[in-house]
């Protein structure tokens, strides 16, 4: 479990990060969830330690992270996985050399032990034989799932995942969502998602922490979201007029049953 407590993050007058509190328990999709700049990638960055707190407490597994010695830090983010907003793959590399990076930055594997690791990721997520290609050949899911297959090659107790789904449709969405429940379960990662996605939200949320503008408005699971009397997360939830009128059908629906005797 990853505990954040009242963490603050400035830069220079402006506020992005007020006073966020939650927890991000082990085997389930935590999912932070907000309008474009609420802050869920600053919060990401400072949970992962590629960006510093102003104040507050992350504790992995109940260790202090923020005032961790530099070399407990790094061997700490050898257990971290993270998918970056984008996939952020090496263009001139192919898949199998992007997939064997952390390999060769963080392991002294032998060579026919990182293949037989990178074909066993790549089987993970569906791409077996595509080794040998490179990122421009491959479309956005493919992209995605070489990223994620990146991420989980160390074998790591935390995954963190920046809006896996930018620029998927919903189908292919769906399948990098099941792609990431299924190996939260299967390895009882502790996984992080941020996202604006809001089939992830109901497909996956098992826990959902709402940001806006920096502040945490609401937590909760995806059966209680759309229940929610939070104004905000309504807006955020119902953000197109056809969802709004659906939204309003269901209340008008709902009274209807309620007053008839
Ligand atoms: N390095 C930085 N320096 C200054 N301001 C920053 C920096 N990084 C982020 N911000 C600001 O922090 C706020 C939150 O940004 P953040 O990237 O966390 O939003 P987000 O919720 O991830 O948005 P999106 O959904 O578009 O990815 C924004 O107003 C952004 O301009
Ligand atoms: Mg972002």
């Amino acid at each position: 479990m990853i505990e954040i407590k009242h963490i603050k993050k400035s830069f220079s007058d402006k506020t992005v990060l007020q006073d966020i509190s939650c927890n991000m328990e082990s085997g389930k999709v935590n999912l932070i969830i907000g309008s474009s700049g609420s802050g869920k990638t600053v919060l990401m960055k400072c949970i992962v330690g590629l960006m510093n707190v102003d104040a507050g407490e992350i504790k992995y597994e109940g260790i202090d992270f923020v005032n961790m010695e530099e070399k407990d830090r790094k061997e700490l983010r050898t257990q971290i996985g993270m998918l970056f907003q984008g996939s952020a793959l090496f263009d001139s590399m192919t898949v199998e050399q992007n997939v064997m990076f952390p390999l060769d930055m963080f392991t002294r594997m032998n060579f026919s032990e990182k293949k037989k690791r990178i074909n066993a990721v790549l089987d993970e997520v569906n791409l077996k034989d595509s080794n040998n290609k490179f990122p421009a050949a491959l479309s956005g899911g493919m992209k995605k799932r070489v990223a994620l297959a990146r991420a989980i090659v160390l074998n790591p107790k935390y995954l963190f995942c920046d809006e896996p789904n930018s620029g998927l449709d919903p189908q292919t969405s769906l399948v990098i969502d099941k792609l990431i429940m299924q190996i939260t379960k299967e390895y009882n990662i502790t996984t992080i998602i941020n996202t604006h996605d809001m089939n992830t939200v109901m497909e996956s949320g098992d826990h959902i922490v709402y940001l806006h503008q920096g502040k945490k408005q609401w937590e909760g699971t995806n059966k209680e979201i759309i229940y929610n009397q939070d104004t905000y997360l309504n807006d955020f939830i119902f953000a197109s007029e056809f969802l709004q009128s659906a939204k309003q059908m269901k209340i008008q629906y709902a009274n209807a049953k309620t007053n008839t005797p």
